[in-house]
């Protein structure tokens, strides 16, 4: 999987969200260059508050104000500019290209209505055609694929467990075959045995529709399991991405290291390190590096120069000054 000829499904460049609040504008998305390639998953992890979230409904215009697309291009392989969509674009880029499992996805099912309703409802809008016989198929062979018998349809959400609400969401995320599958922890509220067949399913699904998925979540240990490669968001910059092997067993932004290590371990039962330093704050952000005040290995220059973008193999790049030779100074990977 680590070649360097994988198609490039989406191409985030500079991607900028701003927040206009009365105490200034926060950059809760800062500059962020992403390639997601065709058929891979991607995990996006980072402490609350770095951006996650944000990134993901950027690339569905779904910011509400006081936020706003302040810059940016996410170029799907069609050559679509996602960002520059406009009117009803929107809404027809939206689970046909791109389909998003919401953070507290199994919130967000209407409660007076019936998953099947739900989901045939979800397919007309988007303009397909068909008998109510023909819908009802499709909707049996979507809770199908996400293990659900073919009687949910019946149900209404109150009727389901947490874990059968998150498979109905994921069906009707998947309900016209996206290529690319935007899903904000969903299984965070689920307990762990039923965290583990959700994620089972949503691999088996990204393998049968070939399509990309980008998993956000903090979990470390469940995005090592799921994910090809990661990402690390710090204060709204993408500071690290590699291969999920390449970065857990030799991470090189030194928040990256501080997350690994912080990982309760077997072998490092009961030493919990955590982070030291407060989290930052995005309407007052340091100069330089943002994580500088908070690491351990801040040099003087730190405190003052913005780090580019360092190329790490072909799978990554590590934003941080101590990987910034003279002449790699603002490259991009
Ligand atoms: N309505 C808002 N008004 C002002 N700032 C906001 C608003 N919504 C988000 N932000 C800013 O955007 C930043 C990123 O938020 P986001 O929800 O994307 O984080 P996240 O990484 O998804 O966190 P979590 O892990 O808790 O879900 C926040 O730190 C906050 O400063
Ligand atoms: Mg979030």
């Amino acid at each position: 999987m680590s070649d360097s000829a994988r198609e490039v499904l989406l191409d985030i460049q500079g991607l900028e969200v701003h927040f206009e609040t009365r105490r200034g504008i926060a950059r809760a998305v800062n500059d962020v260059d992403l390639q997601l390639y065709k058929g891979e998953r991607f995990g996006l992890v980072g402490e609350s508050g770095s951006g996650k979230t944000t990134m993901i409904l950027a690339l569905l215009h779904m910011i509400k104000t006081p936020g706003l697309i302040a810059g940016g291009r996410a170029i799907f392989d069609d050559g679509t500019d996602l960002l520059s969509l406009r009117g009803d674009e929107v809404r027809k880029n939206r689970l046909r290209r791109v389909a998003m499992v919401p953070q507290g996805a199994m919130n967000s099912l209407n409660p007076v209505m019936r998953i099947g309703d739900q989901i045939s409802l979800t397919i007309r809008e988007h303009g397909e055609e068909g008998t109510k016989q023909e819908l009802a198929a499709r909707v049996t062979q979507l809770l199908d694929r996400v293990e659900l018998k073919p009687e949910v349809a019946m149900l209404y959400p109150h009727e389901l467990s947490g874990g059968m609400k998150q498979r109905a969401c994921i069906a009707q995320a998947i309900s016209l075959g996206p290529q690319l599958i935007l899903a904000d922890e969903p299984t965070s509220a689920l307990d762990v045995v039923v965290q583990r067949q959700i994620m089972q399913t949503l691999r088996e699904l990204q393998l049968q529709l070939e399509a990309t998925v980008l998993l956000v979540g903090h979990d470390m240990g469940l995005m090592a399991q799921f994910a090809e490669r990661v990402g690390i968001m710090y204060g709204g910059k993408l500071v690290e991405v590699g291969s999920v092997t390449e970065v857990f067993r030799n991470p090189q932004h030194p928040y990256t290291q501080l997350l690994i290590s912080s990982i309760p371990s077997f072998e490092r039962r009961g030493i919990f390190k955590g982070i030291p330093g407060v989290g930052l704050s995005l309407l007052d952000p340091p100069s330089g590096c943002l994580f500088h005040p908070r690491c351990p290995q801040a040099m003087e220059r730190c405190s003052r120069d913005e780090p580019g973008l360092t190329s790490l193999g072909t799978e990554g790049h590590v934003s941080c000054l101590l990987h910034e030779k003279e002449e790699t100074h603002g490259t991009s990977a």
